[in-house]
């Protein structure tokens, strides 16, 4: 890709209503764009990164034996009597009705359609334990949306539901999910905390969300300082109480002491029981051949938030610095007189199509402007290694690779496969 032809509109200062740092920066690297309050269009450098997370949820999910779907967005209201959520669930819920009156709503989640699903196609215990995903657009008429896609209207979610003939089989479901969404967060490169949650308004018995620990986070949670105990603190305060009374205390795991910190909920896995099964009459024949209702879980997590929460925790004073493996672009070629230097420009290019054949993904600053901008946008959006070629490349046959970490070196251009990956790896 040549940045002159990407659509990739970079601002130099942050956006007034823009409070923290990934939503800045996520405006400024020309990533997403504002529709309206909590919707957002996904720019081609912002959709890179979006895929790259969703393939990285979607091969681990694949990997537990999980099965992909995608359901409908807009669900009929039928359903969500039968739950009662379609009074429970308040104003968050956007409902509309069709040409002939009949209600519907903007699914917020999909426990609904699935169990629906599931009720009439699954009849024996031998098709259990079932794990059925999908990655979808979700609508929650969110009170407050804010902070860019951390928290939206319309974001993008992975939500899996799994099926059990009991209660350890669900068990067993559920611990597989929390070790598929550790697999996920730590190939994403993430400093997270599992949480002890509460089950809000999905309902059900054991819950845990996924943190990831970062300033901005909307969350507080309590963490041991010498366990891995961490609890969201919304379940260990009293009416009025504050938080500050919780520090310093012993932890409630009996090992070391309370301390505070702030977290961004990239994930919720849940154990419902048999709740939803029941209320949708959601029954399998078990192996007396008795009818036996279905045990539930259903885990979250959230691909759009997921890329601000990344920001979060990966960004200087320059911009983004992206985990390699999440990166919009692996390589930035910055050619400093693309347009005027013919041999600059054709060297430039011989690395771009040498480094692309080998299979990494290039971008190419062939714009008309000076090395002080091409340098500030590069840091800007972040990709972590940058090869630098110009007038010392004519003068001595001199490039310069810089990570965006800091690390530089110089390196003679009639070897560049050689030296892009011996950096490469000096910089892992
Ligand atoms: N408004 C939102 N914007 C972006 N992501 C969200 C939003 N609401 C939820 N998510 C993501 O979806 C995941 C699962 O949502 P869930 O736990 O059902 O939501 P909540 O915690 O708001 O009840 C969350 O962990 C989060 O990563
Ligand atoms: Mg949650």
């Amino acid at each position: 890709m040549f940045w002159s032809k990407i659509f990739l509109p970079t601002l130099k200062d942050s956006p007034q209503d823009a409070e923290v740092i990934s939503h800045q920066l996520m405006l400024r690297a020309g990533m997403i764009r504002k529709v309206t309050s909590g919707i957002y269009t996904w720019l081609p450098l912002g959709l890179r990164v979006l895929k790259k997370i969703e393939n990285i949820v979607r091969e681990e999910m694949d990997a537990s034996g999980a099965q992909e779907v995608l359901m409908p967005m807009v669900q009929p209201r039928e359903l969500w009597e039968e739950t009662k959520r379609w009074e429970k669930m308040g104003p968050e819920l956007l409902r509309f009705q069709d040409r002939h009156d009949r209600d519907f709503c903007l699914g917020p989640t999909h426990e609904e359609v699935i169990t629906d699903l599931v009720r009439n196609n699954v009849k024996s215990y031998k098709e259990l334990p079932l794990n059925l995903y999908q990655i979808q657009t979700k609508f929650r008429d969110e009170i407050r949306p804010r902070y860019g896609v951390m928290r939206g209207r319309e974001f993008l979610m992975k939500d899996s539901y799994s099926f059990n003939i009991d209660k350890d089989s669900l068990n067993e479901s559920y611990l597989l999910m929390k070790e598929t969404y550790k697999k996920i967060i730590e190939r994403l490169g993430l400093e997270y905390k599992i949480v002890k949650a509460d089950s809000g308004a999905i309902g059900g018995d054991a819950s845990e969300e996924f943190h990831v620990l970062a300033e901005n986070g909307e969350d507080t949670i309590a963490v041991s300082d010498s366990s891995e105990f961490a609890i969201n603190t919304e379940l260990l305060l009293g009416e009025g109480e504050d938080i500050n009374s919780l520090q310093g205390k012993p932890s409630p795991d009996g090992t070391g002491t309370i301390e505070i910190r702030k977290g961004i909920e990239i994930g919720h896995i849940f154990q419902l029981g048999e709740i939803y099964a029941d209320a949708m009459n959601a029954n399998v024949l078990d192996h007396e051949g008795k009818s036996q209702t279905i045990f539930m879980g259903c885990y979250g997590i959230g691909i759009s938030r997921l890329v601000a929460a990344a920001i979060e925790q990966n960004n200087d004073d320059k911009g983004i610095i992206w985990p390699e493996i999440i990166a919009p672009f692996e390589v930035n070629i910055i050619a400093i007189g693309f347009g005027k230097d013919k041999m600059i420009a054709q060297a430039a290019i011989d690395i771009y199509d040498k480094l692309s054949s080998m299979g990494y993904e290039v971008i190419l600053d062939d714009r008309n402007d000076g090395f002080g901008t091409k340098m500030k946008d590069a840091e800007l959006i972040g990709i972590p290694i940058n090869i630098i070629i110009g007038k010392q490349y004519t003068e001595k046959n001199e490039i310069e690779l810089r990570h965006r970490d800091g690390q530089s070196s110089i390196g003679m251009i009639d070897d560049i496969e050689t030296i892009f990956e011996y950096f490469k790896k000096e910089n892992n």
